[in-house]
């Protein structure tokens, strides 16, 4: 006997990319059979009308916990998740204290145990030199990735990282030059692990912010903040990045991008065999700088969101498989602080809630189709990191379903958001598909854009064959 069929719903398979009615059986957890043939379960659902895809998987979430939190915290991000469509996150290491080598991951597994509302995995973070030798132990401790804030300095005593570096700022590791950023490639590659790269050359925003006469730049001038950190910033680290990954074939993911040409670069190095995967965000396929007038400065968010023909790249981008997935960069900070000058406010905003309507809103405009969601969504992350079950409706993997109704129009609106400080750049947008069920696990864990039951998410087997 199954404990749960979801019954009558159109399932959306990524791999195949098609759309087929069929039953869902969920036996232990897992997805048990799949098909027309009719069987009795415990518990049944209809689903006749609605789609059903994998549960997304967003694995770049700053949940801020420990450290930040009254910013967000894992028990607030993982219920706007669970809402949102998401069962399984990845956890990014910049907290406070920050994950730098084995012990830290396994303190972060066991502390999230009784918060996480959906499965999760943890960034390991790279300091150079300070933590290249614990990179090994953070694999083993079971890390999805190591992330490096390329450009970044650090504190000298509590080893945070220094986001506004300024040269000659005292008690901090000015940014690592580029032989120890070799240096943590070489260790990469021969953890066989992922690098996760924030790419931003941070010299040339440093000179050409410099540069910038403030006393003639009003605090809300966009075009002069996007003059100061142009696409340039990030072919540079791209390109750079790109030549160790190929040097030392370490495999290089690049976080969050941006421009034409960082997108340019990342196809050609594929297409020249390098060992490199790459993301954009929510964030820079819906919005551009056209917007800023009418979403003003919660739209603040590094790598600065650029232009309409760096737009029209991305997409281009990850339809063509130069970009593997999507990732929410889920980075929310407090109101208060998202006001006052466009230079000084802190960078992100909400966003693993609203990743997946957004793009079911895609979907509707018939701008991309549900299979290619699944694909982006779930079955590229989950193969990527390695993770474990994840990512695809197939027998014997877990059954983390989202039932999606497509004829469902409403806004995306900041009261709406399960987040601890509910902010995002969408706010008012109109949105025609939404999750309306989300189970981890055959389990009900949202409905109706609200949770349901505690907290029951487990970690997830981060296993990349790297
Ligand atoms: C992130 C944050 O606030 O932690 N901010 C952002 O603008 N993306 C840091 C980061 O990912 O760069
Ligand atoms: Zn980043």
């Amino acid at each position: 006997m199954f404990d749960l069929a979801i019954k009558g719903g159109w399932v959306v398979d990524p791999v195949r990319q098609e759309i087929k009615k069929q039953n869902i059986y969920v036996k232990d957890g897992r997805i048990a059979a799949l098909g027309e043939s009719d069987a009795n379960a415990l518990e049944t659902r209809d689903a006749s009308g609605l789609y059903v895809l994998p549960g997304g998987i967003d694995t770049h979430c700053h949940f801020r916990n420990p450290g930040a939190t009254e910013k967000e915290d894992f028990a607030h991000g993982t219920r706007a998740a669970a809402v949102g469509g998401i069962t399984t996150v990845l956890d990014m290491p910049n907290t406070n204290p920050a994950v730098l080598d084995g012990i830290d991951v396994r303190k972060k597994i066991a502390y999230f145990h009784d918060k996480a509302y959906v499965d999760y995995g943890i960034w390991g973070l790279s300091l150079g030199d300070l933590n290249l030798d614990k990179l090994l132990s953070m694999k083993e401790a079971g890390a999805a990735a190591i992330k490096f804030f390329w450009g970044y300095a650090i504190d000298t005593k509590t080893h945070a990282l220094v986001y506004n570096y300024t040269k000659g700022k005292e008690d901090v590791i000015p940014p690592l030059d580029d032989g120890e950023v070799y240096a943590i490639f070489r260790q990469i590659a021969a953890n066989r692990q992922i690098l996760a790269i924030h790419a931003e050359n941070s010299a040339l925003i440093r000179r050409l912010t410099e540069e910038l006469d403030t006393s003639k730049t009003a605090d809300d001038d966009y075009a002069a903040f996007l003059s100061t950190r142009p696409s340039l910033a990030e072919e540079l680290t791209v390109a750079t990045a790109i030549s160790m990954a190929r040097d030392t074939g370490a495999h290089l993911h690049i976080l969050h991008m941006t421009s034409r040409r960082g997108v340019e670069l990342v196809r050609r190095a594929k297409a020249d065999g390098v060992s490199v995967t790459a993301e954009t965000a929510p964030h820079y396929l819906f919005l551009s700088a056209e917007d800023f007038p009418a979403v003003g400065p919660m739209m603040k968010v590094y790598p600065l969101i650029k232009s309409k023909d760096d737009q029209a790249a991305l997409w281009a981008g990850l339809l063509d498989g130069t970009l593997d997935f999507i990732a929410s960069d889920h980075a929310p900070h407090r109101i208060e602080e998202k006001r006052g000058s466009l230079f000084k406010m802190p960078s992100g905003m909400c966003g693993v809630e609203t990743m997946m309507p957004l793009m079911l809103d895609a979907v509707s405009r018939g701008k991309i189709t549900l299979p290619f969601v699944a694909r982006v969504l779930s079955q590229r992350p989950a193969e990527i990191y390695g993770i474990e079950r994840k990512g695809k409706l197939e027998i014997g993997f877990d059954a983390d379903l989202v039932l999606v109704d497509m004829q469902k129009t409403r806004p995306i609106r900041n009261k709406d958001l399960h987040s601890k400080q509910p902010l995002t750049a969408f706010d008012g947008r109109s949105i025609t598909g939404w999750p309306v069920s989300t189970y981890l696990r055959g389990r009900l864990i949202a409905a109706d854009h609200e949770i349901v039951g505690d907290p029951g998410g487990q970690p997830a087997h981060c296993r990349a064959a790297v």
